[in-house]
């Protein structure tokens, strides 16, 4: 390619026209049997996408938003509970909460791998809570009221650190719902389980997005939730659909929360390719270590022996975000920000009081993050180009 095209941060193109026939093909079969809603598409790729996930069962839902919300809800979560996740994090991980009837809580995560500080969870409970003795359960000090649920976002596709999450979540009897929305496939050594495990599929539920931009992306809307409980199956299956497990008959209130055929046939294909776009997107992320490895006061992701990340972003730190942004525009390169404003500093949560100074690590990151473009069919040529513009950039400004 002449040097001089422009780099979009995303190619959504490009791997649907490689695989058009067959979309085009599963459009034509619903087109003619008017299944849009339910039916053995849906069944088809909630198989598969479980089996994908080493997960017993998954539920297909309208997004990855529903996807959280429904696990915390099958898994228990009431109104008036609190349920802990992290500041640095789509907000739809906190409309989840908020919208699964429980009130939201953060705690800071871990300056490497940028998901939840086990840590930080630990001393959350220690500091802000005391144990009910009769129930053994964590009850909020100040909030006066019982911490039931912990959401540990696997962000850009890289597990948190779950054996130290899990090991707290048992201590305080804590549902665990996992965040996966960006880490299809994503895998995570567990030592206690002394195997590799993945993404959706270490706790009591997994939601996923598949919005298009993901690394496996409908062609709209669509989510799913993986879990080896049958019961939370169950539930979460009634929740997707008006709470009824037989037509009209609605043993809870539930929602229009489901994923419809059409989108669950586009994934089903495009699930065939995923284990590849994944490896080209863990090629291209060694690439863009190897390129920017020896870049003064750039940080590249860290990646714990524990972890085999899918890359869904490749996000780099530096100083001068804004000025990187801007040399990188000149150049024709896109980039992103994901995401540049905490959670606890957003207008939505200003009624919750918190401020500036609460979450230390979070705040400091959102400063520095760039996200460089990163999908399966980025090539050597456009990342020689993309390091080289942050080298160059790095060069003439002070970047420590
Ligand atoms: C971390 C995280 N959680 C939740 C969601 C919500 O998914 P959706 O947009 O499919 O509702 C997303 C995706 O946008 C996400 O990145």
């Amino acid at each position: 390619m002449p040097n001089n095209e422009k780099i979009p941060f995303l190619d959504l193109i490009t791997p649907h026209k490689e695989l058009e026939q067959e979309l085009a093909s599963v459009f034509q079969k619903v087109m003619s049997t008017a299944g849009f809603v339910g039916g053995p598409m849906v069944e088809n790729f909630e198989n598969e996408f479980a089996a994908y996930c080493d997960s017993k069962y998954c539920v297909g839902v309208a997004s990855g938003t529903d996807a959280v919300r429904f696990a915390l809800t099958a898994a228990g979560v009431k109104a008036g509970d609190i349920v802990v996740t992290v500041a640095h994090t789509f907000i739809a991980t906190t409309e989840a909460i908020t919208q699964a009837g429980a009130r939201l809580d953060f705690v800071d995560i871990d300056e490497k791998t940028y998901a939840m500080d086990p840590k930080k969870l630990q001393e959350y409970f220690e500091r802000e809570c005391y144990v009910d003795r009769e129930t053994g359960r964590p009850f909020h000090r100040k909030l006066r009221a019982p911490v039931t649920a912990v959401v540990p976002v696997h962000i850009y596709g890289q597990c948190a650190d779950m054996d130290a999450i899990l090991e707290i979540a048992t201590k305080y009897k804590l549902i665990v719902v996992e965040d996966a929305c960006q880490a299809h496939g994503a895998e995570y050594f567990s030592k206690k389980e002394n195997r590799w495990m993945k993404a959706g599929s270490m706790s009591h539920a997994g939601a996923f997005s598949f919005y298009p931009g993901k690394n496996l992306g409908a062609c709209g809307e669509a989510g799913a939730i993986t879990t080896n409980s049958e019961e939370m199956m169950r539930k979460m299956k009634m929740l997707r659909d008006h709470g009824q497990a037989k037509k009209y008959y609605h043993d809870i209130e539930g929602y229009n929360g489901r994923l419809d055929s059409l989108q669950a046939g586009l994934l089903s294909v495009k699930l065939r390719h995923l284990a590849k776009w994944t490896r080209e997107r863990q090629a291209a992320a060694a690439e863009y270590g190897r390129l920017l490895a020896k870049v003064d006061g750039v940080v590249t992701p860290h990646q714990p022996e524990w972890s085999r990340p899918v890359y869904h972003l490749y996000v780099i730190r530096v100083a001068d975000r804004e000025g990187l942004q801007k040399h990188l525009a000149s150049e024709k390169i896109d980039t992103g920000i994901h995401y540049p404003i905490p959670l606890h500093l957003q207008k939505a949560y200003e009624g919750f009081g918190y401020k500036k100074g609460d979450f230390p690590v979070t705040e400091k990151i959102a400063l520095e993050i760039v996200s460089l473009p990163m999908f399966p069919q980025l090539q050597p040529a456009q990342q020689a180009r993309v390091a080289q513009g942050v080298q160059e950039f790095a060069s003439v400004s002070p970047v420590h």
